[in-house]
């Protein structure tokens, strides 16, 4: 969820340089579908323990219950949707080791989803993490500044929305 806290002109930043600037729109689009399996496990968690008390979840099982399950649970709900695969397929990708390297705006996604952990609006924040190293920067071209650029727009959406 952390990704659907840029708007349209941070994604097109996201999609660097060489070419891909069109895809700001779907960017946002994307950012905010990609995680939505979390959503859809939290309502499911939230009518369960509405409707009975007795049920105790830690805050450990949940977070677990959503790093493991909120891709298959997004696809899912994307395919019965019938969502186009342009977003099906960032939903499905956006953490998985081997992803397609030709899809700009699944590569966008990756950079946001990675700068946010990196920058500690996420639920697995990483503090080491160095934007310039990451392999989706580099295939889409994006540069220095515009990673600068970049996280200073996220930490600066973050604060706003905070
Ligand atoms: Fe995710």
């Amino acid at each position: 969820m952390e990704t659907c806290i840029l708007d349209r002109n941070g994604f097109e930043m996201a999609a660097g340089e060489n070419g891909h600037r069109g895809l700001a729109n779907e960017g946002f689009l994307a950012g905010l579908m990609h995680d939505i399996g979390k959503l859809l496990l939290l309502k499911v968690l939230d009518s369960m323990t509405t409707e009975n008390s007795d049920i105790q979840l830690t805050h450990e099982f949940i977070a677990k219950l959503l790093r493991s399950k909120h891709v298959e649970q997004g696809y899912g709900l994307m395919k019965q949707w019938s969502i186009p695969p342009i977003y099906a397929n960032v939903v499905r990708d956006h953490h998985r080791e081997d992803y397609d390297q030709s899809d700009a705006l699944l590569l966008a996604i990756r950079i946001v989803n990675q700068m946010t952990r990196k920058v500690g609006m996420s639920a697995t924040p990483n503090a080491e993490i160095v934007p310039a190293a990451l392999p989706e920067v580099r295939i889409l071209g994006v540069g220095n500044d515009l990673l600068v650029d970049l996280e200073k727009i996220i930490v600066d959406t973050a604060k706003n929305d905070s």
